[in-house]
């Protein structure tokens, strides 16, 4: 008589179940956090403690790149005011200690979907080729071909983003993305070289006057660099952010708190 009645509550299981179903993107040695928790920032700061072990690695599942080191086969790089004038490639630019990142003052609100942290690097080694042509508040040509080494200490950063949250697509899954982040940095010091390797007598006099100046100049170079490499890091700290949420579906990430009437505790 009610024949149907069996399909149909195969087919609200079905529907259920679908939107119980995880991606499975959520590796096990992660608990995912609670939306409405007096702890959010307290949870997601222990997410990325149990996450830094493999960073270092990468973990592809997440499309989390290798963060140890960290690095960009190239970049090109083109921009000009007065302070600094540069037309430059990178290749083979090598970042390590980035996985060492010290979080404070973490806070995100997943209603308006703004968020704040800073962001302390002891040090961080950088090793690149370069091919450039660049010119340095208005006086020191840096002309050539080489490689570059150096190392950045006492890095401090706060960041600022907000992001957008998609519609629920068929499966009951939205994905945020990052619209705008903000770095906002200061660099304690930093020591590196430019050596040429064209083997040019020119190039290799560009390389020595920029380093000497530099040397001498430190301070003020830093401020004039630093708002370059915040851009820099901005860009590319947001396209790696949104590759990584575009296979995160917020509602794992995020779950949903119980209903008011939670099911009676299994007995012990
Ligand atoms: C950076 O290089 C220095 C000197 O070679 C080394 O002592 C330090 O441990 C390195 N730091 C990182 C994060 O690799
Ligand atoms: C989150 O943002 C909303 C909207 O701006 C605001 O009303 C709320 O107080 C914020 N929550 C926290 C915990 O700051
Ligand atoms: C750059 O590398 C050389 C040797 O390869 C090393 O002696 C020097 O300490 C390095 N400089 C920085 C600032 O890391
Ligand atoms: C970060 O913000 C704090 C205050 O919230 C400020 O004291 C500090 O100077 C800022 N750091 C940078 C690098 O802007």
């Amino acid at each position: 008589m009610a024949w149907w009645l069996p399909i149909f509550s195969l087919v609200l299981s079905l529907l259920a179940a679908d939107h119980a179903v995880s991606s499975g993107k959520i590796p096990s040695y992660v608990s995912p956090c609670k939306r409405d928790s007096d702890d959010l920032n307290q949870c997601i700061a222990n997410v990325w403690e149990a996450l830094r072990p493999k960073m270092g690695e990468g973990i592809p599942k997440l499309k989390i790149p290798p963060l140890e080191p960290f690095l960009l086969p190239e970049t090109n790089i083109d921009r000009r005011s007065d302070s600094l004038d540069v037309k430059a490639t990178l290749t083979q630019l090598a970042i390590m200690g980035v996985n060492n990142v010290v979080f404070s003052k973490l806070n995100v609100n997943l209603t308006d979907l703004k968020g704040s942290v800073s962001l302390a690097f002891a040090d961080l080694n950088v090793t690149t080729l370069y091919v450039m042509d660049a010119m340095l508040m208005k006086i020191i040509p840096m002309k050539g071909q080489g490689k570059f080494n150096g190392t950045i200490k006492d890095v401090k950063v706060n960041m600022t983003g907000k992001a957008e949250l998609s519609p629920k697509n068929e499966r009951g899954r939205s994905y945020l993305k990052l619209v705008e982040i903000k770095f906002k940095g200061f660099i304690g010091d930093a020591t590196g070289r430019l050596v040429d390797t064209t083997q040019n007598p020119e190039n290799s006099i560009f390389a020595e006057t920029a380093n000497m100046f530099y040397d001498n100049n430190r301070r003020e170079v830093l401020d004039v660099l630093t708002p370059f490499i915040e851009e820099f890091c901005e860009s590319l700290f947001l396209g790696v952010a949104n590759q990584i949420l575009s296979t995160l579906p917020f509602e794992e990430m995020f779950i949903e708190t119980a209903p008011k009437n939670p099911p009676p505790p299994p007995p012990l």
